[in-house]
């Protein structure tokens, strides 16, 4: 059976719903550990629970920085997963880490990407009074949040939303489509060739399987 690793960083809500979709069977693949740049996560807990090993790479427990950048590689290595999970996992990955494991690499985005990269991005939604939210499951690459995109999901925003809100609600949607993507991958359906994302040997277009436009 494949298996593959996810890092977080904090609630580990993607997580969770990946936990059950492997209990599930929907993900046709086994967690063989979870990686956290932050001890007090509580996705740490939800692994614990369901007797998953995790590995917590803090930069106190490293010589130097550049032990520390190198921990998820080292670390990882030990598991040789064949797919790589970001769920929720707020450091930059290295660019050795990313050649290394490109095309195995997949993080899941709070926006339309391209559109609002890096952090606060229900925040920047509403500053700019979007009338829509969307999440984003893509490829990485050496470019911040800027991979070929596999899969997005659309929510609405509403007048008096608070990024609680549209945070609540972009996350029920991650935790359909973060499962069924990763299923895809583990069943040899999905692949980036060439910084193009494929499903069942089809280019996906620029925004991915679900852009309806
Ligand atoms: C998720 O909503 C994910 O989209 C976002 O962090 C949240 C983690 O929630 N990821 C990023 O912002 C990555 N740049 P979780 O810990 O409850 O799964």
């Amino acid at each position: 059976m494949k298996n593959f690793v996810v890092l977080i960083s904090g609630n580990g809500s993607n997580l969770q719903a990946i936990i059950d979709a492997c209990q599930k069977q929907s993900i046709a693949a086994k967690i063989s550990a979870v990686f956290s740049d932050n001890p007090t996560a509580y996705g740490l807990e939800r692994a614990k629970q369901a007797a998953i090993p995790t590995v917590v790479m803090h930069k106190t427990d490293y010589a130097d920085n550049h032990a520390y950048d190198a921990s998820p590689m080292t670390e990882i290595a030990r598991y040789q997963p064949d797919l790589i999970v970001l769920a929720g996992y707020m450091r930059i990955l290295t660019p050795h880490f990313v050649s290394h494991y490109l095309g195995k690499i997949i993080n899941i985005h709070p926006s339309l990407l391209p559109k609002y990269p890096g952090l606060d991005t229900h925040r920047k939604a509403l500053a700019n009074e979007d009338k829509e939210h969307v999440t984003s499951i893509h490829f990485v690459t050496d470019k911040l949040d800027a991979g070929p995109i596999i899969l997005q999901a659309k929510v609405p925003i509403f007048a008096g939303d608070k990024p609680q809100d549209i945070i609540a609600r972009v996350q029920t949607q991650e935790h359909r489509i973060y499962p069924l993507v990763i299923n895809w991958f583990v069943k040899g359906r999905l692949a980036m060739v060439n910084n193009s994302a494929f499903l069942d040997g089809c280019k996906l277009p620029e925004y991915g399987y679900a852009n309806e436009d």
